[in-house]
């Protein structure tokens, strides 16, 4: 496979010597750098290196490709075509080269190597607890874990920049294989003290009148509270667009407004944030998490090793310790002071 791989980077460019014989493993892990982070200063500081090294080595590889990696327009950087094709190629030679070191790990009694998960911002509520016993159990995995929002998983999962991703709402352009790991509702938080917080199946006219506070455009929450809202044709006062789910909680306990979040973010809540779960129609919002990873990618053998123990133990553990919690949330009446 390494093989195809390698003919179809000789095959880069139609007319001209391509003689990427020439260009060393190492010059490909920079150039993929420089192309994931769109900068050499960052690609240096990830690798450890000076920038003119990595201007150097990015040098030298296009001089063996024979065509320009990058166009420069004023401070950006942009791949050309056939730096888009090499910075593909590249991931898919580092996938195959890990995975041959995993199966040799593997063939050796052990389970060893990187693992690359990406995750949305709720389920930081859960995946870093689990990887504390996967760890101990397979002390040879090292793991990068990304917590980010919505668009920017979908964004890592089309290029493929993980072994694994755990997000709500699935993507409809990306075909993807994914399996359902728990549930992830989405409920309406207020201060303890809201004048609404004793009433019982609020309109949602009636909380469109409050100010809102938003999570920031591309995340999941947003799109599914919009959703809702755009459905009943119900106009939401956005008072304030925050980007995390933790300032979020903050603002509404200081008084700013109420705002739409996953019940797992009051889940570990401290008993004196003074935030309650208001009792809304169509609240709460039901989803789930899901594992997911694009159809037809191979997954290493500690990335199966991950997506097994999640789908088993990890759920179980999780199940026990934070379902009964979100049950007596998403049923209302409870306030995370009382
Ligand atoms: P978000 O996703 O961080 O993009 O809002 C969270 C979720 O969908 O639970």
């Amino acid at each position: 496979m390494l093989i195809d791989d390698y003919n179809r980077m000789k095959s880069i460019v139609v007319q001209g010597e391509v003689a990427l014989n020439q260009a060393t493993l190492h010059q490909l892990k920079v150039f993929e750098a420089v192309a994931r982070h769109n900068s050499f200063t960052r690609a240096a500081e990830e690798l450890f290196l000076t920038q003119p090294t990595v201007s150097m080595q990015v040098k030298q590889l296009t001089k063996a490709v024979g065509m320009p990696l990058f166009d420069q327009v004023g401070k950006r950087l942009y791949l050309t075509q056939a730096g888009e094709e090499l910075v593909k190629t590249c991931r898919e030679v580092f996938e195959r080269l890990d995975q041959f070191e995993m199966a040799v790990a593997d063939l050796k009694g052990l389970k060893q190597g990187r693992l690359r998960v990406a995750v949305i911002t709720t389920a930081k509520y859960f995946i870093p607890r689990l990887l504390g016993p996967f760890c101990q159990r397979y002390p040879g995995i090292d793991i990068s874990l990304q917590v980010t929002n919505h668009e920017h998983i979908i964004n890592r999962l089309s290029e493929n920049l993980d072994d694994l991703y755990v997000m709500s709402q699935l993507p409809e352009h990306i075909e993807i294989t994914c399996q359902p790991i728990l549930e992830n509702p989405l409920v309406v938080v207020a201060p303890a003290d809201h004048p609404l917080a004793k009433e019982k199946n609020i309109s949602l006219e009636r909380l469109a009148a409050e100010p809102f506070i938003m999570r920031e455009p591309g995340s999941g929450t947003r799109k599914s509270v919009q959703s809702l809202f755009d459905e009943q044709k119900i106009l939401l006062k956005v008072r304030l667009d925050l980007g995390s789910n933790e300032a979020i909680k903050q603002a509404i306990a200081g008084g700013l407004g109420i705002s739409v979040l996953s019940a797992h973010t009051l889940a570990l809540e401290d008993p004196s944030s003074h935030l309650t779960v208001l009792d809304v129609e169509k609240f709460p919002i039901e989803r789930h998490w899901y594992a997911v990873y694009p159809s037809g990618k191979q997954l290493s053998i500690v990335a199966r090793a991950f997506l097994e123990y999640l789908l088993t133990e990890g759920k179980q553990v999780t199940e026990q310790t934070a379902a009964k919690k979100i049950s007596d949330l998403v049923h209302f009446g409870s306030s995370t002071n009382t």
